[in-house]
């Protein structure tokens, strides 16, 4: 089991149907404002639109009021989610200031009530996200890893490091380990993975039951195909993207989108710096894409 992992302002539906396209297991929105959702934000509402034919879907929520986001979670679930995930490990400073995001895990006692209430306001399974803790000092993933499974959570995914660590370093594999062996529930390890090969080292090293991939898959969504793909099949992947992308999203979204994705399309190109530098200044899709496609053909030798 691979798949792609939830990552804000990215996998939004063009990106998640691609992943599943090109060989992901079912993947999780990005995160939900439980609250904005709660109270009806346009944009949040954007944000969490999913297709039907993305199920089965995991919606990922944000948030630290248990009764605001198992209301959050009762909406989802009513609008078809499949699974409601909680995010325990955005390590955002604005966001964990708020109790939010990794925040939750410096608390185990009120974690434990948020996934009681959050449990009992839904049918479909309740699943979490963790770091491995808050900082050195600090690393209970293996304790929040039981609270949750008494608390009748379904599934847990590791993503290793601490929320000081942030995204450097290496991430500790080792924690990944000692919650599979902490508990029964099915773990998902994260943190580092841009291959089957190292998802293969990964379940290899801790037993977990499944892997997702998150920054590996940026620019590069056939990750989760059994062999890298050649240049024509990674082309139509890229067209098919930005096809998702047009068709899916409103106008300004996309433009903002295609240039996102396609700068990390083309950060394999050998003409990347300015490639990128280029693609900031286009001022419309259609300009963006051809540009995009002019570069990819411009260095078929070296790629
Ligand atoms: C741009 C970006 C946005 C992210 N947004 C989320 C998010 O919304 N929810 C979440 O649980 N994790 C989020 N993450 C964390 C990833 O899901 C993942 O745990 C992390 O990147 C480590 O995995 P990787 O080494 O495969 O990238 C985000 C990561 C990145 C790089």
């Amino acid at each position: 089991m691979m798949r792609l992992a939830p990552m804000a302002g990215v996998t939004n539906a063009p990106f998640r149907l691609l992943a599943r396209e090109c060989g992901s297991d079912p993947v999780t929105s990005e995160e939900i404002d439980a609250r904005a959702l709660v109270h009806d934000n346009s944009r949040t509402r954007e944000i969490a639109r999913f297709l039907p034919e993305e199920r089965p879907i995991t919606m990922q929520l944000l948030g630290s009021e248990p009764d605001v986001l198992a209301e959050a979670a009762r909406r989802l679930e009513a609008e078809g989610a499949d699974a409601i995930d909680l995010n325990m490990g955005c390590p955002v400073p604005k966001i964990v200031a708020k109790g939010q995001g990794a925040a939750l895990m410096r608390d185990p006692a009120g974690a434990a009530v948020i996934f009681r209430v959050m449990r009992r306001a839904i049918r479909v399974p309740l699943t979490i996200k963790i770091r491995g803790g808050w900082d050195d000092r600090s690393v209970n993933a293996v304790e929040i890893a039981r609270v949750a499974e008494g608390e009748g959570v379904g599934g847990i995914t590791v993503h290793p490091r601490t929320r000081a660590q942030q995204f450097t370093g290496r991430a500790p594999w080792e924690t990944i380990a000692s919650v599979v062996d902490a508990v029964r529930l099915p773990v998902t390890g994260n943190g580092d993975v841009r291959s089957r090969a190292d998802a293969e080292a990964m379940r290899r090293a801790t037993g977990c039951a499944g892997v997702m991939v998150g920054r590996g898959a940026l620019g590069a969504p056939w990750v989760f195909l059994p062999a890298p793909p050649a240049r024509a099949e990674r082309a139509r992947a890229i067209r098919r993207h930005c096809q998702l992308i047009m068709a899916l999203l409103p106008e300004r979204s996309a433009l903002l989108q295609l240039r996102r994705h396609l700068a990390w399309y083309a950060d394999g190109l050998p003409v990347a710096g300015q490639a990128r530098a280029a693609m900031f200044r286009v001022p419309d899709a259609t300009a963006l894409q051809a540009l995009f496609w002019s570069l990819w053909e411009g260095a078929p030798a070296l790629l």
